[in-house]
């Protein structure tokens, strides 16, 4: 039996970027089924797709740039603090103002994942995965989606605000930045049978606690991980190791979950997804097996 899949974690200021020109440096870190590109830009760079055969995602945080996103015949202005999803085929990114944002890609953008810093950590196709996907076309067809982030937010509601949209092959939980720690008697370590689980925090500081399932070969057991991680950062977890997160240190600190493909318990959640009303969800029975189980928080419970 061989040792389990080690978490990737990356802090991006520590590592050089994958791509960088004079305009832009981007840090791209993948798992079994998608990556994730974080860049940094100034005024007036430009980044191109030319092709991706998939949807994919760009995550402004609320300190983050401006950007005009071009894709399917259409432009749009995205500021600050929102989500855009991108229809397959070609687009483009010019940068009206300087800044850090993040992209999701799908597997099938496979030039991206090709690039990853931790491409070879899946150089074995990650087959402990279930494979990827593709849920339904949106009702009205694949086209620029937007969606500011601030008007889901509630200033004097609960500490943990879940923020979730999907697409036809990911699913993300933006949640609203936080300005307290988290209590350390309510944390809430699970795991994930057949899915990984990115986690990517764009401030503060994180720990990522971290425990491996264990097999009958004592030397691949690998030992728990309480390592504190530097921000802009991301973890992959792997399916399998129990895990739970909490911020340290005094200010704002900030998570952004991505799970791809979409995660079919919280799709199903009526009212869960913010932008459920625009996909289709998949035609599977209702009665499949459990994929998470762990100390769940209400919000992480299937519907
Ligand atoms: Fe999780």
């Amino acid at each position: 039996m061989p040792a389990p899949r080690p978490a990737t974690k990356a802090e991006f200021h520590k590592m050089p970027p994958q791509i960088a020109d004079g305009k832009a440096k981007t840090w791209i870190t993948r798992g079994g089924n998608f990556a994730v590109a974080v860049s940094e830009v100034e005024q007036g760079a430009v980044l191109t797709r030319p092709s991706d055969p998939e949807e994919h995602m760009i995550i402004i945080p609320p300190e983050g740039p401006t950007l005009n996103i071009e894709a399917g015949g259409k432009s749009i202005e995205a500021k600050a603090d929102s989500l855009t999803i991108v229809p397959p085929g070609a687009s483009k990114i010019t940068a009206v103002s300087k800044g850090l944002f993040a992209r999701v890609f799908s597997k099938a953008s496979q030039d991206v994942i090709a690039l990853a810093s931790n491409a070879a950590t899946y150089a074995d196709g990650a087959p402990e995965l279930a494979p990827p996907d593709l849920w339904p076309a949106p009702h009205d067809g694949y086209r620029l989606r937007h969606y500011p982030l601030a008007q889901y937010a509630k200033p004097n509601g609960d500490r943990i605000q879940p923020r979730v949209f999907r697409s036809t092959n990911m699913l993300v939980n933006l949640f609203v930045h936080y300005q307290t720690r988290r209590d350390t008697r309510e944390l809430s370590p699970h795991w994930h049978d057949d899915f990984e689980q990115a986690s990517l925090t764009l401030n503060g500081r994180w720990i990522h606690h971290m425990r491996y399932n264990w097999g009958p070969d004592l030397s691949t057991w690998r030992p728990d991980d309480h390592g504190e991680m530097t921000t802009p950062s991301i973890i992959i977890i792997p399916a399998t190791a129990v895990h739970t997160s909490r911020d340290v240190g005094e200010g704002e600190s900030s998570l952004y979950d991505i799970f791809c493909p979409p995660r079919l318990d919280f799709a199903r959640k009526k009212g869960f997804v913010i932008n459920e009303d625009e996909y289709p969800l998949p035609d599977v029975p209702v009665d499949d097996k459990v994929k998470t189980g762990g100390s769940l928080l209400a919000w992480q419970k299937p519907g």
